[in-house]
């Protein structure tokens, strides 16, 4: 009998196959479907600061930016936090496997109150989904790093529940920042979101909107630091994000280091009955190399027999460009 199970920050998931934040995971029916396909858990759409922010005091006066503000609340108007504490309330009803809150933010931790009625409707953990890309020359980088643990410290005092930090690739050294979110008390980090891609459409010469879904050859990132933050940083959880596209993406964040996967763009494009297929998979893959359980697998390929992870990462490299021509 092949053991699937693994926690992930503190949660007992049945396996290491979660669904991603996403239009997926806004809508019951899908939800049901997924949980009926054997995801271990979900991250629900995220709900977003500026909701937050403008229902707590309508902070966004309409002569501070206009057309921002005309935006945002009509955005409210739509999406008010009540309809989605319902949502979370009713998914909550409806599925039994853990569902996790979302919220993206990306400034100040004002609104961090907020995150009780998440608890109090239900949510099994909340996952801090901190979008921000600082570009002020003079803004100290150590400054929003600061950012993301007050708020991490603020959420941790304020629930009860596990604190998740999903993390962008916009940092520059992944396992400090990790560490310090661990020291200020997330219990996990999803490695890694997958921001808004930029292109430029040469034919109209204006700034389009690249895709939205990723190819799976993004897993590079996620395999590499899977491996060098579950070794470095062994008191926190790992949850691979981004480009995980079927069993073998998933096996291969584990082999890293990672205690669950969040996949995304292969449901959109499969469907929610690939889980089970995705599922059968990583089970006969196990079986064929003798593995009973995930655990016996997790970080076996990770940074830690090594005594350094910077020398781990030059290896990697060395090895790779020694095989080229050049
Ligand atoms: C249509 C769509 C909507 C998304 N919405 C959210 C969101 O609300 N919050 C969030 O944290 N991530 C959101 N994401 C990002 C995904 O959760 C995920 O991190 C990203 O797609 C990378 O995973 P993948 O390679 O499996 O697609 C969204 C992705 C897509 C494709």
């Amino acid at each position: 009998m092949i053991d699937l199970t693994t926690e992930y920050a503190g949660l007992r998931l049945k396996n290491p196959i979660v669904v991603a934040s996403s239009g997926l995971t806004r809508n019951l029916r899908t939800i049901k479907e997924l949980e009926a396909a054997g995801a271990a858990a979900v991250v629900l759409k995220s709900l977003f600061e500026e909701q937050i922010e403008a229902e707590m005091s309508q902070i966004m006066s309409p002569t501070d930016y206009p057309e921002a503000a005309d935006y945002i609340n009509a955005y409210v108007q739509s999406n008010e936090i009540s309809k989605h504490l319902d949502f979370l309330r009713e998914v909550k009803q409806e599925v039994s496997i853990p569902v996790i809150a979302s919220i993206n933010c990306f400034r100040s931790d004002s609104w961090v109150d907020f995150a009780k009625q998440f608890e109090d409707a239900g949510a099994n953990a909340l996952e801090i989904n901190v979008m921000r890309l600082d570009t002020d020359l003079f803004y100290d980088a150590n400054k929003t790093e600061q950012m993301y643990v007050n708020i991490v410290s603020s959420l941790v005092r304020a629930v009860k529940i596990p604190v998740t930090v999903k993390l962008s690739k916009a940092f520059s050294n992944i396992p400090s920042i990790v560490d310090k979110l661990r020291a200020a008390g997330a219990k996990g980090v999803v490695l890694f979101n997958r921001s808004y891609q930029p292109d430029i459409d040469i034919e109209k010469v204006q700034m389009v909107a690249g895709n939205v879904f990723s190819h799976a050859g993004e897993i590079s990132d996620t395999i590499r630091y899977a491996g060098i933050v579950s070794a470095l940083v062994p008191g926190i959880s790992i949850a691979s994000s981004t480009g995980v596209h079927d069993a073998a993406g998933v096996i291969k964040c584990i082999l890293a280091g990672a205690h669950a996967t969040q996949m995304c763009t292969a449901l959109y494009k499969e469907g929610p009955g690939f889980v089970a297929e995705t599922l059968a998979a990583v089970e006969g893959w196990m079986d064929r190399k003798g593995y009973r359980s995930v655990s016996e697998f997790r970080g076996y390929l990770s940074a830690g027999g090594i005594k350094s992870a910077t020398m781990y990462e030059r290896m990697q490299f060395m090895k790779y460009f020694s095989n080229k021509e050049n």
